[in-house]
């Protein structure tokens, strides 16, 4: 493929600077963090790819609506902007904001789900898994084949098994499923895209089993574009039109502004079953705020209105996903492995292949994540062993997962193509002196989410 170098489709009108700790600093860094770079602090990080959740730059429209959000307790001016543009984009009566995805998660499980209940998904992200784990219910995970292939070019690995779905719908039937969710993009299967023809199909499917689909949408706009891009038939679509379709085809969502609504706090529900909505709003009520505000200012109501305008602007997206492949492809050309065709949010390194002579028990993807800091002062997160790895509770063996990753996720409108580069090349020397590094071990493993608090001592 040749190499791309996407435009940036604005001009920078304010800056905050950055600095590089020296390599010593960075050493000692790690060596306080355990070798756990969730416990450095920001200032000692460079370039920063850990998250592309909350961390985007806004516009001047949507600064300007900072200053302008109406702060009202109940009716804010601001939440009318922000239903309005919802209900524009999703065709969904009821919009219920959040202050963020995980919050809109809880409140919708915990009002639909009862303990046994099945919710099958393409993947679910770990917030929506645990929310549902939380009730008691099954998280269940319907992704395709190609997913964990990491030979395979299929354009749309995040779509689901339609055939497994169908099965379990009619082995477990609407008594233990209330809704099936779909997450676009797939965020924790390399941030690929589902086809408009599998959401079509997903959505006939569910429907004739009389069932609710919700989209866990905070990538659809990326998702949206990959589909112009990608699927026969919507060149000449614009992406707002493709949005609409896809929401179109459900019944509900769960959102994460902190994504694709372009801002740093916030997020929404949205569906059409109006008795749902009711019983959602009085949790709402006792845990995030009075219905037109959520656990939001309405500041930030009115930059997440006008963030959805401008997620949707094809320039933007074009650069947005262009600057992601930019940097992935630098890296192909370099002969780094890492997982194709790229995803809309970050590059996925597959670490295994990158360091061959590190088993899995001696976690490649966090070795990686250290050593792409010790190189640059670069922060990623490790999304393997350290992560998934779990005991088999019959033969106490570790089950390891398939592929052992490092995202280097890339925040929206953040970083300049020159910083994409300076990124490949550190990558690029690490790769290079790869047969030098040595494995981990871990010292302190904690029982919950281990990936955030877990310490390591190289071997
Ligand atoms: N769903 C998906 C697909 C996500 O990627 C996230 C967050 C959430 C739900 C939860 O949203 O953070 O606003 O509560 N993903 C972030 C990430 C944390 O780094 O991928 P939230």
């Amino acid at each position: 493929m040749t190499l791309f170098e996407p435009i940036e489709p604005f001009k920078i009108k304010a800056v905050e600077p950055i600095h590089r700790i020296s390599a010593e600093e960075r050493e000692q860094a790690l060596l306080r963090a355990g070798n756990n770079v969730f416990l450095i602090g920001a200032e000692k990080i460079y370039i920063d790819l850990l998250t592309d959740s909350g961390t985007s730059a806004m516009s001047d429209y949507q600064w300007a609506g900072i200053m302008q959000g109406d702060e009202s307790y109940a009716g804010s001016v601001s939440y009318q902007h922000f239903q309005e543009r919802i209900k524009y984009i999703t065709g969904f009566k009821e919009v219920i904001p959040t202050h963020q995805g995980r919050a809109a998660e809880h409140l919708l499980f915990s009002t639909i789900l009862k303990p046994g209940d099945c919710v099958p998904s393409n993947t679910h992200f770990d917030t929506t898994r645990a929310n549902v784990e939380n009730c008691r219910s099954q998280a269940l995970d319907l992704g395709i084949a190609e997913a964990t292939d990491v030979s395979s070019r299929f354009a749309f690995k995040g779509n689901m098994d339609v055939a497994r779905l169908e099965e379990t719908l009619t082995d477990l039937g609407s008594e233990r499923i209330p809704l099936v969710m779909l997450t676009v993009t797939n965020n924790s299967m390399g941030g690929h895209p589902v086809s408009m023809a599998n959401i079509r199909a997903v959505s006939e499917i569910v429907h004739l089993h009389k069932l609710p689909l919700f989209l866990d949408a905070c990538r659809f706009a990326e998702n949206a574009f990959f589909i112009k891009r990608r699927e026969a038939g919507f060149e000449h679509r614009t992406i707002e039109d493709i949005a609409r379709e896809m929401f179109s085809c459900a019944d509900g969502c769960t959102m994460s502004a902190k994504k694709d609504g372009l801002v740093n706090i916030g997020g929404f529900l949205a569906m059409n079953n109006s008795q749902w909505a009711e019983r959602i709003r009085q949790s709402l009520i006792l845990v995030e705020g009075f219905p037109t505000y959520g656990g939001l200012a309405g500041r930030d109501l009115e930059a997440i209105a006008r963030g959805l305008e401008e997620v949707l602007h094809e320039d933007y997206l074009e650069f947005r996903t262009g600057q992601v492949a930019f940097l992935g492809q630098l890296l192909v050309d370099a002969g780094v492995p890492v997982i194709q065709p790229f995803g809309g949010h970050a590059v996925y390194l597959d670490a295994k292949t990158f360091f061959d002579h590190i088993p899995q028990s001696q976690f490649p993807g966090q070795v990686l994540v250290c050593e792409l800091y010790r190189e640059a002062g670069i922060r990623a997160v490790e999304v393997g062993s350290v992560m998934f790895a779990h005991d088999d509770p019959d033969t106490g063996e570790t089950i390891y997962p398939e592929l052992d990753l490092v995202r280097l996720a890339i925040p929206r409108r953040v970083y300049t193509n020159s910083q994409m580069r300076f990124v490949a090349n550190a990558i690029i020397s690490v790769y290079q002196r790869r047969a030098k590094v040595r494995g981990l071990k871990i010292t302190y493993d904690p029982k919950v989410l281990r990936h955030f608090t877990a310490h390591f001592e190289s071997m």
